[in-house]
C-alpha cells in the first residue's frame, strides 16, 4: 500500500487543507503526521516538544512517517520538519511527492504571529525566514512536482495538484 500523493513543505504553505481536498475529490481519506503522533502520545504537539523536547518528537515523527507511508493509500499531509531526517527522505524516494511552496509574506500570513507552533514561539517571522531558506532546497530534492501556493486558495491549489497527476 502506497498514498496517492504526499505533500511536503513549511507550515502556513496549506498541506493539511489541501490533503483533504484531493482526498474528497479522490473519494480516498486524508492523513496527517502531526495528528497521528498526537494520538499515539495522547498530548499536543506544543505539550510534546515543552515535556520530552524536540529530538523525542523528531524520533516519533520519523516512526509516524514511516508507518503512514506503508499503510496509507489515500493523501498524505507530513509535518513541515519530517524531510530532515536523511531516512524519510530515502524512504520518499518512493513515493509521489508535491511540495507546496509558500513564500515567507504568506506563511506568516497563513500561521498567524500568534501561532502556537513550538518552532516558532517568540519569534514568528524570523523563525519562518530561518526555516525557509534551510528547507527549500530539501523539500526541491524530495518533490516531483512543486506547486506555488502564494496567494491562492487551497482550492486552486488543490486544483493544479489534480490536473497534474
Ligand atoms: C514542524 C511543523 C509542524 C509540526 C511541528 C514541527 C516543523 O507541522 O510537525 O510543530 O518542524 O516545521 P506543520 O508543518 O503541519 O505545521
Amino acid at each position: 500500500m502506497s498514498p496517492r500523493v504526499v505533500l511536503v513543505g513549511p507550515m502556513g504553505a496549506g498541506k493539511t487543507t489541501v490533503a483533504r481536498l484531493l482526498a474528497d475529490a479522490w473519494g480516498v481519506t486524508a492523513r496527517d503526521t502531526d495528528a497521528d503522533i498526537e494520538a499515539a502520545v495522547g498530548r499536543s504537539i506544543p505539550d510534546l516538544f515543552i515535556e520530552s523536547g524536540e529530538a523525542e518528537f523528531r524520533r516519533l515523527e520519523k516512526s509516524a512517517v514511516a508507518a503512514a507511508l506503508s499503510e496509507h493509500d489515500g493523501v498524505l499531509a507530513l509535518g513541515g520538519g519530517a524531510v530532515l531526517d536523511p531516512e524519510t527522505r530515502e524512504r520518499l524516494a518512493g513515493h509521489r511527492v508535491v511540495f507546496l511552496r509558500v513564500g515567507l509574506a504568506d506563511a506568516v500570513k497563513r500561521v498567524g504571529l500568534g501561532s502556537s507552533r513550538p518552532l516558532l514561539l517568540g519569534n514568528v517571522r524570523g523563525r519562518i525566514k530561518a526555516l525557509l531558506d534551510e528547507r527549500t532546497p530539501i523539500y526541491e530534492s524530495v518533490a516531483g512536482l512543486v506547486v506555488e501556493t502564494d496567494g491562492r486558495t487551497p482550492e486552486d491549489v488543490a486544483r493544479e495538484v489534480l490536473a497534474a497527476l
